[in-house]
Formats: structure tokens, C-alpha cells, sequence
């Protein structure tokens, strides 16, 4: 698994929780919300007993506390006031036609500002999580797809190859190939003796270098004149090998797996890199002539 795919999945999952929990905070609100504004919910309920004024627990309560005073009063000796008459009104009175408003039902009262706002919240994370599942599906997608950036590209015959590669005054030319990003070279010096000792690099006495410099990322050109490649971003030198020369850069330039098929075509699996130190050996000569950079 690539680093970018590690990213996508991290970034991916760590969305997926922020999401959950703005869900859970817009739900919890969703529903205190409903309890205060709904006319059935205990808040509603207490108000609408309270405004009633009749045999209510909050009736229930102001008689408690008066027994209460009364019973302290006994035990102290203390006169107690005459408990003033309160007019109790057990009917409310009619409804005047003129300000009655009409009947909301519940259905229609349970939608409050709140829980407008929290849906409305719901529903922009939704789209922004359907519009980043398509771009990470996007960015993916040629990775996925047999034969793109990221699996094992065909080349071609290794006769074809060769014939690009080796000029007729003997120099060589890297063959640039877009869909593995990479450049193939050959390698005709003894593996075992070089910084690639039992890895899977060279195949048909090829090589296939990634193009892209092991400092910041830059795409590095070949230089013909010099014979190696050369970064312009900030001057690091490698030799047609890939061999670290000169500059920043921290390594070697990468490399791919390759292998031959039965075919005798050359096979590059993009979605193995190989990373080398430093070669403390050079098995390619650089540079040949005038650098570029
Ligand atoms: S990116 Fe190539 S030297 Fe810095």
C-alpha cells in the first residue's frame, strides 16, 4: 500500500468520525430542541399546569410548603396569619374569536428553527462527505485500473526497447515511459557489486528509474551531454543508474520491480518502489561531458 493511499484511508476515516459526531451533537440538539417546543413535552406540560392554576403539582407544592409553615408555626407557639382566600378559577375563560390563532398540529410544530438549522447542518456534511467519496474515488481510479500508474505496466519487447536505448555511437538514451512514470535504462554492471545487490531492479539487463527526484519531488530530466540526470529545482545529480552523485537529494534515485514475461516484454510494477542509500560504489560513469544545469 502506497503512502497516498495511507493518506486517503487516514484522511478518509478521520472525516467519517468528524461527521459522526456532528451528527450526534445536531441529533442530541434535535431532540432537546422537539422536548421544549413540542406542547405535549414535560416542559409544555409543566407550563401548561402552571398557567391552569387548579389541582396542579405546582399547586400540590405551594400547599406543602404551607402545612409546612404551619407545623413549624405549632411547634414555636407563633400566631399563625389567617391563609388569605385565593378565588380558584377552574374554567379559563372563552377563547376570543378575533385573536384565536388556528391549530397547529404536532407534526407541523415538531419542525422548530433549531431543528431546522440542525438538518440544515445534516445535510451540507452529507454533501461534502459524497463529494470527497468521489474525488478519493477519482483520484484512485487509474491506480485501480490494470495497467495505470500504480500496477504493472507493459512496457514492451525487450528487442524494442534495446534499439531505443543503445544510439549508434554507442551512447545511451533513457526511453521515457508516461504510463510508469519512469525511465528505462540499462544496467550491464555487476549487481552484486553495486548498491542493488538482491533486489529485484534489473530484469533483461534493464532498469526502470523513477522520474521524480528523491529531494522535493521534481521531475528530473536526463541530460545527454553529461550523461546522467540532473534536477533543475535545486541541483541534484544522479548518473544513468540512478546512483546518487551530487546535491541535496537524500539517496539514490528510485526504482521500480521489474521482470520479463514469457513474452519477453518487459513488465514495470509501479506499485514497488525501491529506495537505496547513498551508492558508496558508482557503476555508470558521470558525468560523460558538459552538465545541463
Ligand atoms: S527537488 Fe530535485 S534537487 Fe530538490
Amino acid at each position: 500500500m502506497t503512502t497516498t493511499q495511507i493518506l486517503i484511508i487516514a484522511f478518509t476515516g478521520i472525516s467519517l468520525l468528524l461527521a459522526a459526531a456532528v451528527f450526534t451533537v445536531a441529533w442530541r440538539r434535535g431532540r432537546l430542541g422537539g422536548e421544549i417546543g413540542r406542547p405535549g413535552g414535560e416542559i409544555g406540560r409543566l407550563e401548561g399546569k402552571i398557567g391552569r392554576g387548579d389541582d396542579s403539582e405546582v399547586g400540590r407544592l405551594d400547599k406543602a410548603a404551607v402545612n409546612r409553615d404551619k407545623a413549624a408555626a405549632r411547634l414555636t407557639g407563633e400566631a399563625q396569619p389567617e391563609p388569605v382566600a385565593v378565588a380558584v378559577v377552574s374554567e379559563p375563560p372563552p377563547p376570543d374569536p378575533l385573536t384565536t390563532k388556528p391549530e397547529i398540529s404536532a407534526e407541523e410544530y415538531d419542525v422548530t428553527r433549531r431543528q431546522f438549522f440542525n438538518r440544515g447542518i445534516l445535510a451540507v456534511f452529507g454533501i461534502f462527505l459524497a463529494q470527497f467519496g468521489i474525488a478519493s474515488l477519482a483520484f484512485m481510479w487509474p491506480k485501480l485500473r490494470a495497467g495505470g500508474f500504480g500496477s504493472k505496466v507493459n512496457i514492451g519487447k525487450l528487442a524494442d526497447i534495446q534499439a531505443q536505448i543503445f544510439l549508434p555511437d554507442g551512447r545511451v538514451q533513457p526511453l521515457f515511459v508516461s504510463a510508469a512514470q519512469s525511465y528505462i535504462l540499462p544496467f550491464q554492471a555487476d549487481q552484486e557489486q553495486s548498491s542493488f545487490a538482491g533486489l529485484p531492479v534489473v530484469a533483461g539487463g534493464l532498469i526502470a528509474l523513477w522520474q521524480r527526484c528523491v529531494h522535493l519531488g521534481c521531475r528530473v530530466p536526463p541530460c545527454e551531454s553529461s550523461q546522467g540526470f540532473e534536477c533543475p529545482c535545486h541541483g541534484s545529480k544522479y548518473n544513468y543508474h540512478g546512483e546518487y552523485q551530487d546535491g541535496p537529494a537524500p539517496r539514490n534515485l528510485d526504482r521500480f520491480v521489474v521482470s520479463v514475461n514469457d513474452a519477453d516484454e518487459l513488465i514495470v510494477d509501479t506499485g514497488s518502489v525501491i529506495q537505496t542509500a547513498r551508492s558508496t560504489t558508482k557503476t555508470a560513469q558521470y558525468p560523460q561531458g558538459p552538465s545541463c544545469i
